[in-house]
């Protein structure tokens, strides 16, 4: 698995101190509002967890899973809902947490879905940012960001390349090669 990558972007301990430099932030700004984090599946996984455990305050998690992308590196450009939340997220304080802010479709249907719920606030933390990637028409920005990189595709901590390289503890550039398997 390590041979097809061709170069590592962000290392394990980079990684980790950003998810504890957000979850400090988020738990100072969230501090008595018992706030609910929705993850994003499957990509925010690793992600989630690590921030979860980073959090000091009271709250809850829920998650919801979206059907953006096919198995390659594209955007359809449409979304649908595959998994729903459970939690009733009217009045309540929402954050939503997502691997990859990339061409935006993924979040921005995902901001509006959830907007329907009536949450009291709704922000997102992202751990990956990729603005050169966006599309015009998409003006959402991203409320807490851990790494704006450079239009690359990714993979690793929960990031895939056809349902694989998810288990990398770090975030690296695949070997074109990789692509052609
Ligand atoms: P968006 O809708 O284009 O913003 O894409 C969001 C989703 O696309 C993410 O949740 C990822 O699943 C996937 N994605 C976008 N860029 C990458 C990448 O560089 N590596 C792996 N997955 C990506
Ligand atoms: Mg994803």
């Amino acid at each position: 698995m390590e041979k097809d990558i061709k170069e590592i972007m962000l290392t394990e301990e980079q990684i980790q101190a950003k998810v504890k430099e957000l979850a400090a932030m988020l738990s100072k700004e969230y501090e008595g509002k018992d706030p609910v984090f929705v993850g994003v599946l499957k990509g925010v996984f690793m992600f989630f967890a690590d921030v979860i455990r980073n959090i000091t305050i009271p709250c809850e998690m829920d998650f919801m899973c979206i059907s953006s992308y096919g198995g390659g590196t594209t955007t359809s450009g449409t979304a649908t809902v595959r998994k729903d939340v459970s939690v009733d997220l009217k009045d309540r304080h929402v954050i939503i947490l997502e691997d990859i802010f990339d061409t935006g479709t993924s979040l921005d249907f995902t901001q509006k879905y959830l907007l329907s719920k009536e949450p009291a606030s709704l922000k997102i933390c992202t751990l990956l940012d990729k603005p050169e990637r966006r599309r015009p028409e998409i003006t959402l920005q991203p409320d807490f960001v851990g790494f704006t990189i450079p239009n690359e595709f990714v993979v690793g901590y929960g990031l895939d390349f056809d349902e694989h390289f998810r288990n990398l503890p770090y975030i690296g550039i695949l070997k074109p090669e990789a692509y052609e398997k």
